[in-house]
């Protein structure tokens, strides 16, 4: 370590920690230009992981360009930036004071701002927050709050952010003793808020009126994955009241040996590419990340993962995903050895909403295209362009269409059996996904339009 960590008076610099190890520093120039340092004890730490695979470890300093997006890319957006940044009476585009208020509990391993050694990391069940005894009844108030203040920013002790334009809450699973536990929440734990450093291990998403049954079909789509083999996040749902939530463990935490519970470093492949979160779509003014960039991304990892990002891409494609921009795929920075494609999180199908837009993220051979359209020359294209053999490409596209349909109906099964659960909803997206996949299928054959 250099000097003492900055406080919350000098702003102009933003200690950056893995608990309490000291990673580096964010600071600002006199013209307002952000740059990151990394401290001299973290490059010295056999093993330690790089901020970035744009900010590789080095004692250079890496300049506004290099930090200034990354950072963006920490926090919530759409409305959840603006509602927050409104309620902490700080302007959208200063990531930075931004990330120092809420910055403490992010997607991977670090936090950022000053540390406060004097206070425990702990936890207080979502009951005790809100002074009711009903667990259910506390979450729905849980839920409530995320409406009126995103992530509970400026609440005591509680600083966390996520990416993301849906509501969310990152919370902890305690068990009967009240004691933190890598799981699902099962019978006899309770939901509590991280406070003061403590890890959360749990994302939820509740339901969105605009998108009905996301709950449902987010499950469906990522279990269907993990039931034909891509390794995906872990999810399930919680109901609250008439509410429901996508529930989801955190991908970014491990348990130790002695039963800890530990953050694993991740990025997103916009922050792994050096764009901001609003090049996250490939079309925009300013062109963000391509097909051939979200596959080109998988250069700095082994080569079963790369196989393993085609593979994400794929499913995207067969259940209509076609919101999976830059932000929805992610690198994981184990501790050893290496980089590691992050399991596949934020799918829902497309298809039972009209109303939203139906065109893949990205183009698809040089055009906007529904995944629906998608045919063998277009697949022939991706193949190419990536250096892979277009039969080979074809033939796995082919097998991921027929595992899904043989795996539907357990996976309908599997999903529906859950509380909260409306049944119609899983097996209108399952049937949706299926048809949509057996016409990419039926299309490997067929000439392209
Ligand atoms: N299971 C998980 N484990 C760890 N990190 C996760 C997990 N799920 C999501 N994240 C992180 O949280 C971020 C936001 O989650 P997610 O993409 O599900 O939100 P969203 O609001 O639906 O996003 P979008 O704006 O793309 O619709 C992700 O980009 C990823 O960094
Ligand atoms: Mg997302």
């Amino acid at each position: 370590m250099t000097d003492g960590p900055a406080t919350a008076s000098s702003p102009a610099e933003v200690p950056v920690w893995f608990y309490s190890f000291p990673v580096g520093r964010i600071g600002v120039a006199p013209d307002g230009a952000l740059f990151f340092r990394y401290d001299d004890t973290w490059l010295a730490t056999e093993g330690a992981f790089p901020l970035s695979c744009t900010m590789p470890k080095s004692t250079d300093v890496y300049g506004t360009d290099v930090i200034s997006p990354w950072i963006a890319n920490l926090l919530p957006e759409e409305d959840q930036l603006r509602i927050l940044t409104r309620s902490l009476g700080l302007d959208q585009s200063d990531s930075l004071a931004v990330l120092q208020e809420i910055g403490g509990d992010t997607a991977g391993a670090l936090s950022f701002g000053p540390l406060e050694p004097d206070r425990t990391p702990g936890h207080i069940r979502l009951t005790d927050f809100y002074g009711v005894d009903d667990p259910d009844a506390a979450l729905a108030l849980h839920i409530d709050d995320l409406s009126r203040r995103p992530f509970l920013a400026g609440e005591d002790g509680v600083r966390q952010s996520l990416a993301g334009g849906q509501k969310k809450t990152a919370l902890a699973v305690l068990d009967a003793q009240g004691l933190p536990v890598y799981r699902m929440p099962g019978a006899g734990d309770q939901l509590a808020i991280p406070r003061n450093g403590a890890p959360s291990t749990v994302i939820l998403k509740p339901d969105n009126p605009n998108l009905p049954g996301i709950v449902e079909n987010e499950v469906f789509c990522l279990r269907l994955a993990a039931a034909i083999g891509i390794r995906a996040a872990e999810t399930t749902v919680i109901t609250a009241g008439s509410r429901s939530a996508l529930c989801s463990l955190r991908y970014d935490r491990r348990m130790t040996r002695g039963r800890g519970i530990i953050r694993v470093h991740q990025e997103d492949f916009a922050q792994a590419n050096g764009l901001p979160p609003g090049r996250k779509y490939e079309r925009g003014t300013i062109p963000g990340l391509s097909l051939g960039g979200i596959l080109d991304t998988a250069r700095i990892l082994p080569p079963t993962d790369a196989l393993a990002l085609i593979d994400q891409v794929i499913f995207n494609m067969l259940v209509a995903n076609t919101d999976a921009h830059a932000k929805n795929y992610s690198i994981l920075f184990p501790l050893i050895p290496s980089p590691r494609l992050a399991p596949l999180y934020d799918v829902s199908s497309v298809l039972p909403w009209p109303h939203v837009n139906q065109f893949h993220a990205q183009n698809i051979a040089g055009k906007k295209r529904r995944p629906g359209d998608i045919a063998a020359r277009h697949w022939n294209a991706i193949a190419l362009a990536q250096g892979y053999r277009p039969a080979d490409i074809r033939r796995r596209v082919q097998e991921l269409a027929d595992a899904i349909v043989a795996q539907k109906i357990a996976v309908i099964t599997e999903v529906s059996a859950l509380a909260g659960v409306s049944a119609g909803y899983v097996t209108e997206a399952a049937d949706m996904i299926e048809a949509n996949a057996l016409r990419i299928a039926g299309r490997l054959r067929k000439p392209a339009m």
